[in-house]
């Protein structure tokens, strides 16, 4: 039988400019935008060190300075803090760097998300890896979306898709699946189109953004046509893929908020508030004072 290897690796796509978010991020970078008092791009990389990643590679662009330096010890304020006796602070200030290693590769132009992926083929390797995307943030209160994929993958051997059903009216805006089979909460693929119409549309099932990928990815995104845009979709590299190997997808347990729409984040940002055991009284006693 052959051995499956632990996902070790996982790449992280932010090099998008952010646009929806304008003008918060002209000049500091979406992915940074605090939910509640925590960077949204902590927020996955701690699902992603939750779940077993020892190793992250983030694909950035211009004006992604902010993400780097995050996850980076800042001596000045460390000392700072000591200085201080704020004790908990600087724990919790150490953590962050501490947390796993950090790789950075730049994307130099925006050329769609399977390009980006291209990027990482060397540093990659031969070996599965997860791929994670910022701007979906998923609340678990047991084991992490990552990681519900990953069971799949050890099981399966072969590469995983998060899934979530949307209304028909949604589609467009996703990755859809055409599924073949279904069992509980797994997903047999075998297409999937990016953003399609409507009335084009082979299921309501959208893809989300965690996925686990074999190697063979990069050779399907190596033949990838361009779309309209001029992107290489990494969707279109993930059919490709399901018509060479098996692939499956996981209707992961989670709330999922896409903190890359202003509603979502705002829904996120009061959802995650009210979590919180320093903030939920006090946020849901004056959210309940509020007339509508
Ligand atoms: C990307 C992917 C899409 C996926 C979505 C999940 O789209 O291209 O297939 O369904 O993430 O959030 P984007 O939201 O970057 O337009």
């Amino acid at each position: 039988m052959k051995k499956i290897k632990k996902i070790k690796k996982a790449v992280f796509p932010v090099a998008g400019m952010g646009t929806r978010f304008l003008p918060a991020t002209k000049a500091s970078p979406k992915e940074m935008l605090p939910l509640v008092d925590k960077p949204l791009i902590q927020y996955v990389v701690e699902e992603a060190i939750a779940s077993g990643i020892e190793e992250i590679i983030m694909i950035t662009g211009r004006g992604k300075y902010a993400i780097e330096d995050h996850f980076d010890r800042s001596l000045e304020l460390e000392s700072l803090l000591e200085k201080r006796n704020q004790w908990q602070a600087l724990a919790d200030l150490k953590k962050i760097s501490d947390m796993c290693d950090f790789w950075y590769i730049r994307q130099k132009e925006p050329l769609g998300l399977g390009h980006a992926i291209l990027k990482v083929k060397d540093l990659v390797g031969d070996e599965p890896f997860a791929v994670l995307l910022g701007d979906d943030i998923i609340h678990s209160d047991g084991e992490p979306a990552l990681s519900q994929l990953m069971d799949v993958h050890h099981k399966m051997g072969s590469s995983v898709v998060a899934i979530e059903e949307v209304t028909r009216a949604k589609v467009s805006s996703y990755g859809v699946v055409d599924p073949e089979w279904c069992m509980d909460s797994m997903y047999k693929i075998k297409g999937l189109v990016e953003k399609p119409d409507i009335d084009e549309a082979p299921s309501n099932l959208a893809v989300i953004g965690r996925y686990i990928l074999t190697p063979a990815i990069f050779d399907a995104l190596d033949g990838v046509v361009p779309d309209k845009k001029g992107e290489i979709q990494l969707t279109a590299g993930l059919n490709r893929l399901c018509a060479s190997e098996a692939m499956y997808g996981c209707k992961f347990a989670g709330k999922r908020y896409d903190a890359g729409d202003k509603l979502g984040f705002l829904i996120a940002t009061v959802e995650y508030a009210l979590r919180r055991e320093d903030l939920g009284a006090s946020f849901k006693e004056y959210l309940s004072s509020l007339k509508f």
